[in-house]
């Protein structure tokens, strides 16, 4: 199938639903996002900056006069209504698909890529910027390496898992369409056998 036509019948396949990006901080569901988004012809909405928009805040200062639990409320909330609106491709937050609700959603109403990378190549991602609340006042490897070992458990629920590495991230655009271009079923019981 040409490149068109693939892409064409993947937008057909996805109907109404949305790509959700997930992963953990610094793996380049933003970036990779953004790609996808341009590639299919299909808006790029960024959960974070979402739920920046709606509190009027940033989420360094929401976490530093809120707290976590406040900001993971606002987080479910603004991604359920999100969900709704498809299609598009939609980076989450780190934390986001920890949510059992806003998993159940996202199986319900999108298609999720669980961006897989390596600690050592986090790590030099998140230190390129300095206003995640997580990382914050405490050893980055320490804390992502605690979160890599809660988190990839329940990411790897996701529907379509690409390894994330130091190669453009074109390369990895192309990888998630042609994993999105493969006849899900038929795929995936040949997989199993
Ligand atoms: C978080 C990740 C951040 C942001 C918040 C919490 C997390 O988003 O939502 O700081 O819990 O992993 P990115 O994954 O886009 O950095």
């Amino acid at each position: 199938m040409g490149d068109a036509q693939s892409l064409e019948a993947i937008k057909s396949t996805l109907g109404d639903k949305s790509i959700v990006m997930v992963g953990l901080m610094g793996c380049g569901k933003s970036a990779v996002g953004r790609r996808l988004a341009a590639r299919l012809g299909l808006p790029f909405v960024d959960a974070d900056e979402e739920i920046e928009k709606a509190a009027g805040q940033s989420i360094e200062d929401i976490f530093a006069e809120h707290g976590e639990p406040y900001f993971r409320e606002g987080e479910r909330k603004v991604l359920a209504r999100l969900m709704r609106s498809g299609p598009q491709v939609l980076a989450t937050g780190g934390g986001a698909f920890m949510n059992a609700d806003t998993r159940a959603m996202i199986a319900d109403r999108g298609i999720s890529v669980w961006l897989k990378a390596e600690l050592a190549l986090l790590l030099r991602r998140v230190a390129k910027r300095n206003n995640r609340p997580l990382l914050k006042g405490a050893d980055p490897q320490s804390v992502m390496q605690r979160l890599m070992d809660t988190r990839y458990p329940v990411y790897a629920q996701a529907d379509i898992t690409v390894e994330s590495r130091d190669v453009p991230h074109d390369t990895i655009v192309g990888e998630i369409i042609e994993r999105l271009a493969r006849p899900a079923p038929a795929a995936r019981s040949e997989e199993a056998q």
